[in-house]
């Protein structure tokens, strides 16, 4: 990748409500756009709408308005949608505009000129939807095999362009430029297209069947096809002109990277680049087509109902959560689904559970036994070498997949760091350094997580801009100074870092307008969605409650408080591991009553079934049943432990069974 960075967008067809495909690449651009600028690069991001077309002049008149004043108003959604979801972009087209319009028939112009556009009689299905013809062959079942609609037979005088002259070129092209057509599934798409022959491409239409387009230079009677006028967008915007570019078109093109969906790389890859040619410009370096998201399993569509407004979606789980969401779920390229239960689950699991966790056990813990300040480092143990090592190679992992647009890649790496961070936690006991007065080596602990929330504020600050902002702001730093993510050392150490309210709150249930609009739009999907989001929601509580490891001094309970929940010793007479999940075995539990007790445990990390039966155990008799993972547990079996189980609480062998423990 050159110095100069310059992504762009799809232009977006201006009659379309902006909607979570639209938010998509726009993310995904912002995403990268914002990591080189963290990264001191010149990166230039450029987005806007489509504004021509048969089908904006339908919608123009049927509103009784100009065309102009229709899109005048209708790209209006998407500048707003862009400022809701914090998209930085540094120039937005909109192909009405006299800049776009004027350059347009200036390249007309050229190619006319230097015979690479000619008139001919054009006859073949035109379908008008998709406001283009199709050959005898292409039709399905007599139909546009695009949208399925009725196809008319048209025969008139057309303009085209000589596609298929640099049809060999695009080939060696594509040979000689491995990494222009990405990922590698895309890429296979385009040859297999280029295996046929490649045909020379209408480039206009009458003006009397489509008044609202770009005049033709030389021949007045008619516009210029929406494509022609659309790709050029990503030339005219930085100022190429035929007859003399600017010095930021020079500076900038070719484009670092055009993202688009999978629907429109033909129309990139073959029509755009064989233009370019024929214009004596060379294509983008990269063209990434990227996948669809399906809704709720369907396919996203205005007459099914289910499009998603992103909106709904920033006012209901916040722009960080949403921006989050888009960039883990998928591999950017494939295809995915939207759920809300599936982004329930991921906030949960990666946002509350842990990033949440690690920023609040770390911020907590300083603040309870070290009086809230960043503590000194201490000399590095094995286990602090292995996690500096993890961090260095983090940072190396991240950056190479995000800057091949590997999103969803980049974010793994950088939480097998923040998981890293919280079985740190876990392995070195904070508590019991505490506990023990051994500060100084209390200190260097909770430095490094600290310092590991401090890398994860850094890394995440181009996919979730706030919240790290935030937890940079927790940890007293203002800078996300990526040249300072590879080590973990860079926090100021005395600097008060007060906890303040948590960074991701847990979501314990689906948002109320999300239960809604589900329950109207998909009314099967909305059942499916909140049993599966409510049924996740429980196991995670249940399996990863937000500990506060700082409890130890406070809160204290009163004996009453205590003598609520009834302890039992009891005999364990059966044991087999629990059908639905490995970590929990199922026992029966002789509690003196007239069934032994069923009882679901975790513990099957460190017994197996055969070693429990005759064993002696306390258990929590008052509980109220709970179904864990589908069975019923009718109370709770006492182990030592944190998340990982050290052994059981036993009694001795003349307590009987039933016996109260107090
Ligand atoms: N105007 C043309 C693009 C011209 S670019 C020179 C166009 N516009 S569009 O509004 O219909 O589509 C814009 C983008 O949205 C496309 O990249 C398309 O793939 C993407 N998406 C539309 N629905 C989508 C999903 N359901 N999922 C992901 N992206 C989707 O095409």
């Amino acid at each position: 990748m050159s110095e100069s960075f310059y992504i762009t967008t799809p232009i977006y067809y201006v009659n379309d409500v902006p909607h979570i495909g639209h938010a998509y690449t726009t993310i995904a651009a912002d995403v990268i756009t914002r990591w080189h600028r963290q990264n001191g690069r010149d990166a230039y991001f450029l987005t806007g709408t489509d504004e021509h077309g048969q089908k904006v002049h339908e919608a123009a008149t049927a509103r009784g308005l100009s065309p102009q004043q229709h899109v005048d108003e209708l790209h209006q959604p998407f500048q707003k949608l862009w400022e809701r979801l914090q998209i930085t972009h540094d120039d937005f087209i909109r192909t009405t505009e006299k800049r776009h319009t004027s350059v347009v028939q200036a390249a007309l112009q050229k190619l006319f000129d230097a015979g690479d556009i000619y008139a001919a009689d054009y006859e073949g299905w035109y379908s008008k939807s998709e406001e283009r013809f199709w050959t005898e062959k292409d039709l399905v079942d007599g139909k546009c095999p695009m949208s399925g609609n009725p196809v008319e037979w048209l025969k008139e005088k057309n303009y085209f362009f000589k596609m298929a002259k640099y049809a060999d070129k695009l080939r060696e092209w594509i040979a000689d430029n491995p990494d222009f057509l990405q990922p590698q599934s895309r890429k296979n798409e385009v040859l297999g297209y280029l295996k046929k022959e490649v045909g020379d491409l209408c480039i206009s239409r009458p003006k009397n069947r489509l008044p609202w387009g770009i005049e033709i230079p030389f021949d007045a009677e008619f516009v210029t096809y929406v494509w022609f006028d659309a790709l050029l967008n990503y030339c005219t915007a930085i100022g190429y002109h035929p007859d003399g570019s600017t010095e930021q078109f020079a500076e900038k093109w070719p484009a670092s990277y055009h993202l688009v969906g999978k629907d429109i790389l033909t129309t990139h890859s073959v029509y755009f680049s064989t233009m370019l040619f024929a214009l004596g410009q060379r294509p983008a370096q990269c063209l990434y087509a990227h996948g669809w998201w399906t809704i709720e399993g369907q396919k996203m569509s205005k007459s099914v109902g289910n499009v998603v407004d992103p909106h709904l979606l920033i006012d209901c789980y916040g722009v960080d959560a949403v921006r989050y969401f888009l960039m883990r779920e998928i591999p950017f390229g494939g295809d995915g689904d939207f759920s809300h239960s599936a982004f329930m689950t991921r906030y949960n699991a990666d946002l509350a559970n842990d990033l949440g966790n690690l920023a609040h056990r770390s911020l907590s813990m300083t603040e309870k036994w070290l009086g809230g300040a960043v503590p000194a480092l201490d000399a590095n143990t094995q286990r602090d070498d292995a996690l500096n090592a993890l961090c260095a190679d983090v940072l190396q992992t991240f950056r190479t997949e995000l800057e091949q647009l590997h999103f969803s890649v980049a974010l793994e790496a950088l939480w097998t760091l923040v998981r890293a961070g919280n079985k740190y936690i876990d392995d070195e006991e904070p508590w019991a350094l505490n506990r023990n007065g051994d500060t100084e080596r209390l200190g260097g602990v909770m430095r490094r997580c600290l310092e590991v929330c401090r890398v994860a504020a850094i890394l995440l600050a181009p996919f979730c801009p706030n919240k790290a902002k935030e937890l940079g702001a927790k940890l007293g730093i203002d800078d996300l100074d990526v040249a300072t993510a590879g080590s973990l050392d860079g926090l100021n150490a005395g600097q008060a870092v007060p906890p303040g309210e948590p960074l991701f709150p847990r979501m314990q249930e689906l948002p109320e307008r999300i239960q809604q609009t589900l329950q109207t739009l998909i009314p099967d999907a909305a059942k499916q969605a909140a049993k599966k989001a409510e049924a996740k929601a429980k196991k995670h509580a249940k399996e990863a409650p937000v500990a506060d490891e700082t409890q130890e001094e406070t809160p204290r309970i009163s004996i009453d408080d205590f003598f609520k929940v009834e302890l039992k010793a009891g005999k364990v007479v059966s044991a087999e591991a629990h059908p639905n999940a490995d970590r929990l075995l199922v026992l029966k539990i002789d509690i003196g009553e007239a069934e032994p007790r069923n009882i679901v445990a975790g513990i099957a990390s460190k017994y197996a079934p055969e070693d429990l039966v005759g064993k002696q155990v306390v258990i929590v008799a008052n509980l109220k049943p709970a179904k864990l993972r589908g069975v019923v547990s009718e109370g709770m079996l006492l182990a030592c432990g944190g998340k990982a189980i050290e052994g059981l609480v036993t009694v001795d062998p003349e307590c009987a069974p039933g016996a109260v423990v107090r």
